[in-house]
C-alpha cells in the first residue's frame, strides 16, 4: 500500500488480485460501453479555476448529506457482489468507511446480509433497496433494515431491467462462483483471493438466501432477468414511502422530468446517476445531467447528489462545483477493497480526501461549503 498514490494504483493491484470475471464485473460497463467512458471523459473535461495569493490555511472538507455529517461529500455507493472482491467484503468496506467518516451503502444483492454487517459494526449504515417481482418480499427486507437501524433506505429506479454487459456473458459470472475448465487456470493465479473469498463462508447472496432454489441458478444476469419487475413505476416509490418512514434516497436519476416527478416524492435526496454506465448505454454522462438537474430542482426539499466516474477528490469538487451536496463511488471502492481490503478501502478515502482538500486550496476555497460554480473555468 505504500506506494500507493492514486485511485488508478488500486485498480491495478485489483487487477492482479481477483479473478478476470469478478475485476470484469466491476470494471466494465454495458453494451458499447459509451456512457461508460463519457462519465470518466466528461468529468476529466471540466476544467477547474486556478487561484493564487488567497489565505486557505485551516481548510475543511465536511460537510452533511441528508443531515448526517461527513468527513467529506462521499459515500460508498452500493454495489452488489462485493463480498466477492474480498472475503467479508461488506463488512471491511463499511468499517472502512465508519472509521473515515463516510456513509456506506449495503446492497440488496451483498454477499454479506443485512444482520451480518449490523452484527460487525457499531454505527448505522444505509441499505439500498430493489424492489422485486415479489412485493412480500420487498417489504421483508425493508423491515429487516428497520431492525438493522439502518439509517436510511436508497431505493434504485435504474433496474428495472437490467442492460446487457458482454463481458459478464462471455465470463458466465455466476453466484456463487463456479470453478469451471475456462476459468480454472484464472483462479488459480490468484491464491490470496481463493483463501478470503472461496476458502471464507460467504459466497452468495446474503439478503436472498431464503430465495435461492439452488446452487445452479445459471449466470447473474440469467437470475437477475427473473427475479427484477419491468413493471415498476412511481406507485412503488409511494408504496415504498408509505412503508419505509426514515430517510429516503432515489439513486438513478438522469432525466429532468424523472427528477421532478422524483423531487416531488418528498425524497430526502436524489442521486443522478446511470448506474456507473452499466445500463442505458447511450445515456448522458452523469456530469452533464447534473447542472440540469440542479437547475430545475434544486434548492428544494430533496439533497442531489452525483455517481458515475467519481475517482478523485478533483471529481468530488467538480461535482459539488455543481450542485451536488454529495457524491458516491461505485467502481474505485470495489478496487481498493479487492486491493487491499479495509485498509485498502481507508487508503481509497484518504486519497480522495487529500486530493479535495489540496484541490480547494488550489482553487483558493477553504471551505467545502464555499465551493460553487465560480471554483470551475467555465
Ligand atoms: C460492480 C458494481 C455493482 C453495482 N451494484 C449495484 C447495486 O447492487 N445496487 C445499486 O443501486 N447500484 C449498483 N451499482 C451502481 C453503483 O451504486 C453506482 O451507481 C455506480 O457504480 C457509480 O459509478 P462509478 O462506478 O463510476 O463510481 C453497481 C456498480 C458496480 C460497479
Amino acid at each position: 500500500m505504500a506506494t500507493v498514490t492514486n485511485i488508478q494504483d488500486l485498480r491495478a493491484i485489483a487487477m492482479r488480485k481477483v479473478p478476470r470475471a469478478i475485476f470484469h464485473y466491476a470494471d466494465r460497463g454495458s453494451y458499447d460501453e459509451t456512457t461508460l467512458r463519457a462519465n470518466k471523459a466528461d468529468l476529466a473535461a471540466i476544467p477547474l479555476r486556478q487561484r493564487v495569493m488567497i489565505d486557505v490555511s485551516d481548510r475543511s472538507t465536511a460537510t452533511t448529506m441528508i443531515g448526517e455529517k461527513v468527513a467529506l461529500p462521499l459515500a460508498i455507493a452500493p454495489t452488489g457482489l462485493t463480498g466477492l472482491f474480498h472475503g467479508d467484503g461488506e463488512i471491511h468496506g463499511c468499517r472502512a468507511a465508519q472509521a473515515a467518516g463516510i456513509p456506506f451503502t449495503l446492497s440488496t444483492m451483498s454477499i454479506c446480509s443485512i444482520e451480518d454487517v449490523a452484527g460487525a459494526v457499531d454505527k448505522p449504515f444505509w441499505f439500498q433497496l430493489y424492489v422485486m417481482r415479489d412485493r412480500k418480499f420487498s417489504e421483508s427486507l425493508i423491515e429487516r433494515a428497520k431492525a438493522a437501524k439502518c439509517s436510511a433506505l436508497v431505493l434504485t429506479l435504474d433496474l428495472q431491467i437490467q442492460g446487457q454487459r458482454h463481458m459478464d456473458i462471455k465470463n458466465g459470472l455466476a453466484v456463487p462462483p463456479k470453478l469451471t475448465l475456462a476459468n480454472a487456470l484464472d483462479i488459480a493465479t490468484k491464491p490470496r483471493w481463493i483463501a478470503s473469498v472461496l476458502m471464507g463462508k460467504r459466497h452468495s447472496f446474503g439478503n436472498l438466501a431464503v430465495r435461492q432454489e439452488s446452487d445452479s441458478l445459471s449466470t447473474l444476469s440469467q437470475w437477475i432477468a427473473g427475479q427484477f419487475d419491468p413493471s415498476l413505476s412511481w406507485k412503488d416509490v409511494e408504496w415504498v414511502r408509505s412503508i419505509w418512514p426514515g430517510k429516503l434516497i432515489l439513486k438513478g436519476v438522469l432525466d429532468v422530468e424523472d427528477a421532478r416527478i422524483a423531487a416531488a416524492t418528498g425524497a430526502d435526496a436524489i442521486v443522478v446517476s446511470n448506474h456507473g454506465g452499466r445500463q442505458l448505454d447511450g445515456a448522458v454522462s452523469s456530469i452533464k445531467a447534473l447542472p440540469k438537474i440542479v437547475d430545475a430542482i434544486g434548492g428544494g426539499k430533496s439533497e442531489i447528489w452525483f455517481d458515475g466516474g467519481v475517482q478523485s477528490g478533483q471529481d468530488i469538487l467538480k461535482a459539488r462545483a455543481l450542485g451536488a451536496q454529495g457524491c458516491m463511488m461505485g467502481k474505485a471502492f470495489l478496487w481498493s477493497l479487492a486491493a487491499g481490503g479495509q485498509a485498502g478501502v481507508a487508503k481509497a478515502i484518504e486519497i480522495m480526501r487529500k486530493e479535495l482538500d489540496v484541490s480547494m486550496a488550489l482553487t483558493g476555497v477553504k471551505d467545502i461549503e464555499q465551493v460553487d460554480r465560480s471554483v470551475l473555468a467555465l
